[in-house]
This record gives structure tokens, C-alpha cells and sequence, in this order.
């Protein structure tokens, strides 16, 4: 897809800003001195070679391109994780990381005034592809009006309160912020739960879902929760984004095609065409590079969209989707790491 660097992109850290304790924002250019270029919302996919592995992992853009600002990602450091604490502990000014792709879903709508509201629910380090949004939002749309619950464990974990505070104070008619703090005295106003949910959608007046969309980032039991709490209130799934950091926690059966025979996929990718024979249970990705072809991909659990491609003949049948949306499966977007051909041969574009 379009949304795809080409190739592997060398990127130069070129800052380093401690956020919070363990939270830091890494500066990015690109060595060739192109621009990086992406939309509100979207991640890169860095990648590291790690003995004979490659370790790929996705950071959401926490800068706003439409704002000249320097293309960043700020990342949290997890405890024995392979690639934040290298992030945290090796990389340097100046350095050099490989880069895989752009891509992601976690976007606006195309034409934003379709909405009046925009309601965002974050949680922790999951305001990265938040923050770009709204000031995106606030930038370019004059008429649009948003709201952000951002959860933290303390008010010394929020992340960006300057920024965030200071778009509140320029943007006061059209930007409010409600901070929760899981570690607060009144536990009625600590916590996001289902029933906070509800307290506060009566009490920053969203009401009329028609014309609100949703967009939630932090943990997954986090964003389960909220998910249904809005679907409860009577939100349509279609108007609920979600991006998953958590990528890690396997799907412990996942179903069978309902088709297992072999099928040709022909896979138009960087202007060449390679012909790929998939067979159960491999996915496409798989069976790609089981034949010496590599694709984009991150998570390979149908998790993050990296690995997004278009079907133009055939069909393909997921395993396992957490990112393509009905709208996006409309126009023929699959993911080729849950993706298997079924019902006969398949052409996708990369
Ligand atoms: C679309 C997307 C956007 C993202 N954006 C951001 C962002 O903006 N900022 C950010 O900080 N993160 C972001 N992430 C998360 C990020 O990609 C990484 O998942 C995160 O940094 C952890 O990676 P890691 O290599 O450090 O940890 P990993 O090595 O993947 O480990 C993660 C955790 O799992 C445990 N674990 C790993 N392997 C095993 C195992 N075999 N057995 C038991 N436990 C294990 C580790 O102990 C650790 O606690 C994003 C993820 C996605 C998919
Ligand atoms: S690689 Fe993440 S969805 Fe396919």
C-alpha cells in the first residue's frame, strides 16, 4: 500500500527527550533527507537485528506533521522487553535505526467536519497517537469539538501535560480534558470504569452519537471496557477506532479457513510480481516468506496493520482481524499475517 516506505529507511535519532521517569521521545529524520511522511494517528515499524532474529516492533507518531513539527515517537520502557529498553538503553543522538514502513488505521476521518465531536479515551503512553490527532483537529477544522479522557496511574505519569495544557487554553471553547488518576482519593473519580464512562459522557453531554466518533488507546482490558461501556451507550462499533499496543498476549485457538486446499497468491510488491503458493495452515506472509519473499509485517497477529495489503481478485479470510474495520474490508484491505486464500487463487498489492 502507498502508506509503505518502499524499503528499509536507515532514520537518525537526531533528539532525545526524557518525558517521565521511564518514557522517552526520540527525534527522527530520515538519512536520505526526504520527509517522513504520515498521517495523524499512524506508527512506524522499526526493525532489529537481534542474533540471527529480527525483532520488529511499531511506535505511534507523537509529533504532528501538519504542524512542521519534527517527526517523533515517544516510547515507554517495559520491563524486560527487547526493544523499548533497547530504545532506552543503547540509542543515542545521532544513531541510526532501521525502519520498515509507515501504516495504521488509528486515523481521522477523511473529511473530519463530518463529525462534531471527537471523543478520545487514553490511557498511559496510549496518548502517543492521540495527541497528533487533536492538534490536527484543532489546527485544521474550526467547527469540530473534542473532548479527551486521559487515565494515568498519578499526575506525575501524564505525558504531554504542557502541550495538552497549553491547546486546552488556546482551543478553551472547542477542547476539554478530563485527567483521571487511578491512584486519586475520590475512587467515584479515580479508575475509568463503565459506569464512570457513562457519568462522564451525561456529564460532557455526549449524547447525540450520530454525530460523535470514538478513539481509544491504553492496555486492552482498558480499551475492552470502554469499547462496550460505548456500545452500551449506544455507540455503533463502526464510530469506535481502537489501537492495540499489546501484541505480546498470543490468541489461544484461532479458527480454520473455511477452505484449507493450496491457491496461488500473485503479490504485485515493489514493482515486481512474485507468485506465492499458500497452503493451510501457513498465512500469506508466511507462506511468502517460506518461499524467500518478505513482506511488510510487525505483530504478525493481525494486531497492528503493517502488514496490510489490497485483494483485487480473489478472496482472502482472516484468522484473526483487530484492525481493519468493515469500511477498510470494503475496499479490499486484508492483512497477509492472518490472511488465507479461500475459494480459489488471489492477486493483492503491496
Ligand atoms: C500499532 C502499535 C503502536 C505502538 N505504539 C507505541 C508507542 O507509541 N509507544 C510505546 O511505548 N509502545 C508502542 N507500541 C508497543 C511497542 O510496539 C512494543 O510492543 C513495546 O515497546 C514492547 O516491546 P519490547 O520489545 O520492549 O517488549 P517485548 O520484548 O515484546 O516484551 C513485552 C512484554 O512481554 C513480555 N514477554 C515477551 N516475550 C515473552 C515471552 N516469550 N514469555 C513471557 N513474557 C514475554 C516481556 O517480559 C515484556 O514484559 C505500539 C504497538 C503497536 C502494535
Ligand atoms: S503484522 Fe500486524 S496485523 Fe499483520
Amino acid at each position: 500500500m502507498s502508506d509503505f516506505l518502499p524499503s528499509f529507511n536507515s532514520l537518525i535519532v537526531t533528539t532525545i527527550t526524557n518525558e517521565t521517569d521511564n518514557v522517552k521521545t526520540f527525534g527522527l529524520k530520515r538519512e536520505d533527507g526526504k520527509s517522513i511522511d504520515y498521517k495523524p494517528g499512524q506508527f512506524v515499524t522499526l526493525s532489529l537485528k537481534n542474533g540471527e532474529n529480527e525483532e520488529r516492533r511499531s511506535y505511534s507518531f507523537s509529533s504532528c506533521l501538519a504542524l512542521n513539527e519534527q517527526a517523533s515517537i515517544t516510547v515507554k520502557r517495559v520491563d524486560n522487553g527487547t526493544f523499548s529498553r533497547f530504545l532506552h538503553d543503547n540509542v543515542q543522538p545521532g544513531d541510526l535505526l532501521l525502519s520498515s514502513g509507515i501504516g495504521g488505521f488509528f486515523t481521522l476521518p477523511q473529511n473530519t467536519a463530518r463529525y462534531k465531536r471527537y471523543v478520545f479515551y487514553a490511557a498511559g503512553v496510549g496518548i502517543t497517537p492521540i495527541l497528533p490527532m487533536i492538534k490536527a483537529l484543532l489546527h485544521e477544522n474550526s467547527s469540530t469539538n473534542i473532548v479527551l479522557f486521559y487515565s494515568n496511574s498519578s499526575p506525575i505519569a501524564v505525558l504531554f501535560i504542557d502541550a495538552l495544557q497549553q491547546l486546552q487554553q488556546s482551543f478553551e471553547d472547542r477542547f476539554e480534558i478530563e485527567f483521571l488518576y487511578s491512584n486519586a482519593f475520590n475512587l467515584a473519580r479515580a479508575r475509568l470504569s463503565k459506569s464512570l464512562v457513562r457519568v462522564l459522557l451525561k456529564e460532557y453531554n455526549i449524547t447525540e452519537m450520530r454525530d460523535s466518533i470514538f478513539y481509544i488507546c491504553g492496555p486492552y482490558s482498558y480499551m475492552r471496557m470502554v469499547t462496550y461501556a460505548l456500545q452500551e451507550a449506544g455507540v455503533k462499533p463502526e464510530r469506535i477506532h481502537k489501537e492495540n499496543f499489546n501484541t505480546t498476549d498470543r490468541i489461544n485457538s484461532l479458527p480454520q479457513p473455511p477452505d484449507m486446499q493450496t491457491h496461488t497468491a500473485t503479490i504485485h510488491y515493489k514493482q515486481r510480481t512474485h507468485y506465492i503458493s499458500v497452503s493451510y495452515p501457513d498465512s500469506i506472509l508466511q507462506a511468502a516468506r517460506r518461499q524467500g519473499l518478505l513482506l511488510p509485517y510487525s505483530c504478525e497477529v493481525g494486531r497492528c496493520g503493517s502488514c496490510a495489503a489490497i485483494c483485487t481478485e480473489g478472496k482472502v479470510w482472516h484468522s484473526y482481524n483487530e484492525v481493519l474495520m468493515d469500511v477498510e474490508l470494503k475496499k479490499g484491505c486484508v492483512l497477509t499475517c492472518t490472511g488465507h486464500p479461500v475459494s480459489g487463487d488471489i492477486t493483492i498489492t503491496i
